[in-house]
């Protein structure tokens, strides 16, 4: 039987008083590479949002990871949050530091101790994203590839049950949308549960899975025509 990581029934989702999605049910399974596309404005990053705690479920039943949504309290979104692997357009990497320090207050935050298993899980971790010897860098010493393989990093820290992804590749050209979109790839191959927000649609046509819509104030499954 499959496990499933995301359920939606009857979900609207509202920014302050408007109603930006109505109507909203999905289930994504354990494993699913899932893509949310629509135009912007939409409603991609609401939706979003609203799965990590940063938009109230106010309508429908929500249930993600092992949280009910409509009942989450402001002290569970921290906990929420560490079973996802979030990652944003603009990569949002601390500039102060160097990229294992930038992993290490992550780890430092979410309540690991061990010095030892911390660099394992570091090394573990940019080892997955092809960025280990890299760790020493600081954020504006990279490429926005690299530093969107190391946000992707970042999200895998703590195993997370699902990774949502909110337009990772925004930011970044056509070819290396695609290398981090095989980073993205690999990580849903090794068994993890993938949400990604896009409007490329270049990348939908080279990698094609299942797709959901906004569109309308509606989500709903699109199939794909092959090319
Ligand atoms: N912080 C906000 N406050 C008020 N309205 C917002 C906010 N963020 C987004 N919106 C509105 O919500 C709608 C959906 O936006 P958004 O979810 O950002 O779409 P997308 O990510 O698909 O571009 C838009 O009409 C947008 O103007
Ligand atoms: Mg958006």
């Amino acid at each position: 039987m499959s496990e499933v990581v995301l359920e939606l029934n009857e979900v609207a989702i509202y920014q302050k008083d408007n109603l930006v999605l109505s109507e909203v049910n999905l289930t994504i399974n354990k494993g699913e590479f899932v893509y949310l596309i629509g135009k912007t404005g939409s409603g991609k990053s609401s939706f979003m949002k609203t799965l990590y705690g940063d938009l109230p479920l106010t309508k429908g039943e929500g249930k993600i990871v092992d949280y009910d949504l409509k009942t989450l309290k402001e002290k569970d979104i921290p906990y929420l949050r560490r079973k996802l692997g979030i990652v944003f357009q603009d990569f949002k990497l601390l500039p102060d530091r160097s990229i294992n320090d930038n992993l290490l207050f992550v780890l430092k935050a979410t309540g690991w101790k061990e010095k030892p298993k911390m660099t394992a899980k570091i090394n573990e971790v940019l080892d997955k994203v092809g960025m280990k010897t890299k760790g020493f860098k600081f954020p504006h010493e990279l490429s926005g590839g690299e530093q969107q393989r190391v946000a992707i990093a970042r999200a895998l820290l703590n195993d997370p049950e699902l990774i949502l992804a909110d337009e990772p590749t925004g930011n970044l050209d056509p070819q290396t949308s695609v290398e981090v979109m095989k980073v993205l790839q690999e990580i849903n191959k090794s068994g993890r549960t993938i949400l990604m927000a896009t409007h490329d649609y270049a990348l939908l046509l080279k990698y094609p899975s299942k797709t959901l819509k906004c569109d309308g104030s509606k989500v709903f499954e699109v199939v794909q025509k092959s090319v």
